[in-house]
C-alpha cells in the first residue's frame, strides 16, 4: 500500500493464474551440472535452474487473455502472405498499434532483429555513417553488414559506471554535431536505443530526444528508435524528467514516438509475448518495401503471434500500474543489493547489472571474471545469471567487464528478489574464493558458440 489517502493502491497488478513447479536441487547436483556444462551457465539445462535472470526477453508470464487468445480459433487463421491487410490478427495489431503508438503503419516480424535485417538494407548502404547510443549487438550487425558503420555517441555517463546522472542512454549532443560535421552526407539515420541495454538500461530523456531530432531534421536525415523497452524509458521519464510526473505512461509513449520516423521493435521484452516484433513507419512507400521484404526473408510472424501481440497492447496501457510494479521490482532488487555490491548506477529499467572488476578486483580479465562468478552464484543458489549480451566495443575498449541480472517481467515475486540479493551478497562474502575460469578450446568449435571453461 503506497498511498493510503486514495485507498490501497495495487503494488502488484495481477495474481497468479498458473504455475510452473520447480525441483529443489542439491548442491552436489548443482556442481554436476556446472561440470557437465562446462562452467558456463548459458548451457545450464532449464530443469537445473531455480530463478532465471538470463534475459528478460520472451521469457515474461502470458496474462490469461493472451492464453486464451493462444487456445482460440484466431491461431488458425492462415499467414500474411502478400497480403497483409487480408488478415485479421494484422488488421487489428495495426490498429491497436497506430491508436496507441501514432504510427500508421507497421510491419510485423518474428522478431527484433528480423526487423533489423529489413530496416538496415534499407536505409543503410556501403559507406553510411549511423549514429547510435552504445546500440544492441543485434543491431550493429545489420548496419555494418549493409557496409555502414555505427558510431558510439552515447553521453560520457554512461562510461561511468557510478555517475548517478539520471539519464546515461542520452546522446552527446556535441558529438553527434561532430558526426554532421565529418560526415555529412554520409550518415544515413541516426538510431536511438531506449533504455540502453548494453550499458545498464538507463533511459533517454525525452529533452535529449527532442534535441537530436532538431539536429537529424536540421540535416534532413531521419531518426530511428530501438524501441523495445519503450515502456520501462517512459516509467522512468514519469519518475525522474521534470515536467512529466503527471503524464500518463501512454502518453510519454505518444510523444517518444512522435519524435521518432520510424522504429524497430523486439515485441519480447515490453510487449510480454515469447516472439514478434515489428517495424513502425509514418512512410507508407517505406511500409510497402518493408513488408514485401519481410515476405522474401520469411520472418514474418504467424497468425497465433500477432493476436498476443495485440491483446498485450491493450493490457499494457489499462493504466500505469503493470510497468510501474515491474520497473519497481527491479530497482527494489538494486535497492537491496546496492549496500556493499558494486552496481551500476543509477538501476535501469530490465535488470541490475554488477561492475565485476570492482566485485573480483583479483581476477585478470583473462580469467573470466564475470563467467566465474556467474558459475560460483548457480553453485550456491540454483540461480542462473549470465554475461548477457556481447559488450559495445566503446565498452571493451575502456575494459568494462558486467554481469547482467535480467529481470523478466511478470515471472517472479518479491521472494525471489530476495533470494537472488542473499545469493549475491553470499558470493560478495567468499568472493576471495572465486579464481577464475580458462578456457577449453576444442578443434571445430566455432567462436560464435558458446564458450567452455574448466576451472582456474
Ligand atoms: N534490441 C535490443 C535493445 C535488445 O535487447 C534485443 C534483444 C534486440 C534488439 C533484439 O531483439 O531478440 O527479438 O531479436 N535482447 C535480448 C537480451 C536477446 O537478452 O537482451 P530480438
Amino acid at each position: 500500500m503506497k498511498d493510503p489517502s486514495s485507498g490501497v493502491l495495487f503494488s502488484v497488478p495481477y495474481e497468479i493464474a498458473v504455475v510452473r513447479p520447480l525441483r529443489q536441487t542439491t548442491l552436489k547436483e548443482r556442481e554436476e551440472a556446472l561440470r557437465a556444462a562446462y562452467y558456463n551457465t548459458e548451457l545450464l539445462p532449464q530443469e537445473m535452474i531455480y530463478v532465471d535472470l538470463k534475459t528478460d526477453s520472451g521469457v515474461s508470464s502470458l496474462s490469461t487473455a493472451q492464453l486464451s487468445t493462444l487456445l482460440g480459433v484466431g491461431p488458425l487463421e492462415s499467414g500474411m502472405e502478400m497480403a497483409a491487410e487480408g488478415n485479421k490478427a494484422f488488421v487489428s495489431l495495426s490498429e491497436n498499434f497506430h491508436k496507441l503508438f501514432g504510427f500508421p503503419y507497421i510491419v510485423p516480424v518474428a522478431q527484433g532483429r528480423a526487423a533489423e535485417r529489413i530496416w538496415a538494407k534499407m536505409h543503410v548502404k556501403e559507406g553510411s555513417v549511423v549514429p547510435g547510443n552504445m546500440l544492441f549487438p543485434s543491431t550493429r550487425f545489420h548496419v555494418e553488414s549493409n557496409g555502414g558503420k555505427v558510431l558510439d555517441v552515447i553521453s560520457d555517463d554512461a562510461h561511468d559506471l557510478y555517475s548517478a546522472q539520471l539519464f546515461k542512454g542520452n546522446i552527446e549532443v556535441k558529438k553527434l554535431e561532430a558526426i554532421f560535421k565529418e560526415h555529412g552526407e554520409k550518415v544515413s539515420c541516426v538510431y536511438v536505443e531506449l533504455c540502453v541495454n548494453s550499458c545498464g538500461g538507463h533511459p533517454v530523456s525525452l529533452e535529449n530526444l527532442k534535441a537530436v531530432k532538431a539536429i537529424a531534421g536540421a540535416h534532413k536525415v531521419p531518426l530511428f528508435l530501438d524501441a523495445c523497452r519503450i515502456l520501462e524509458n517512459s516509467y522512468l521519464i514519469k519518475q525522474r524528467e521534470p515536467g512529466y510526473q503527471d503524464h500518463s505512461i501512454q502518453e510519454i509513449v505518444r510523444e517518444t514516438c512522435s519524435l521518432a520516423d520510424g522504429c524497430t521493435m523486439s515485441a519480447l521484452k515490453d510487449f510480454l509475448v515469447p516472439a514478434g516484433g515489428l517495424i513502425a513507419t509514418r512512410d507508407e512507400a517505406s511500409y510497402q518495401k518493408a513488408s514485401v521484404q519481410n515476405f522474401l526473408n520469411g520472418s514474418q510472424p504467424p497468425s497465433m503471434v500477432m493476436e498476443t501481440m495485440s491483446t498485450a497492447l491493450q493490457e499494457i496501457f489499462v493504466n500505469d500500474s503493470y510497468v510501474r510494479s515491474r520497473v519497481d521490482q527491479v530497482n527494489y532488487l538494486w535497492r537491496r543489493l546496492k549496500d556493499g555490491i558494486p552496481l551500476v548506477t543509477p538501476p535501469g529499467g530490465h535488470g541490475v547489472f554488477i561492475d565485476v572488476k570492482g566485485f573480483l578486483p583479483h581476477v585478470p580479465a583473462e580469467s573470466s571474471p564475470a563467467e566465474a562468478l556467474a558459475a560460483f552464484i548457480y553453485h550456491m543458489s540454483g540461480i542462473r545469471v549470465t554475461k548477457g549480451p556481447p559488450l559495445a566495443p566503446s565498452q571493451t575498449a575502456r575494459g568494462v567487464e558486467l554481469l547482467r541480472l535480467a529481470v523478466p517481467a511478470r515471472r517472479y515475486v518479491q521472494g525471489h528478489m530476495d533470494d537472488i540479493a542473499e545469493a549475491v551478497q553470499y558470493a560478495y562474502s567468499r568472493r576471495d574464493e572465486i579464481l577464475g575460469l580458462n578456457r577449453v578450446e576444442k578443434p571445430g568449435r566455432s567462436r560464435f558458440e558458446p564458450a567452455l571453461f574448466a576451472p582456474v
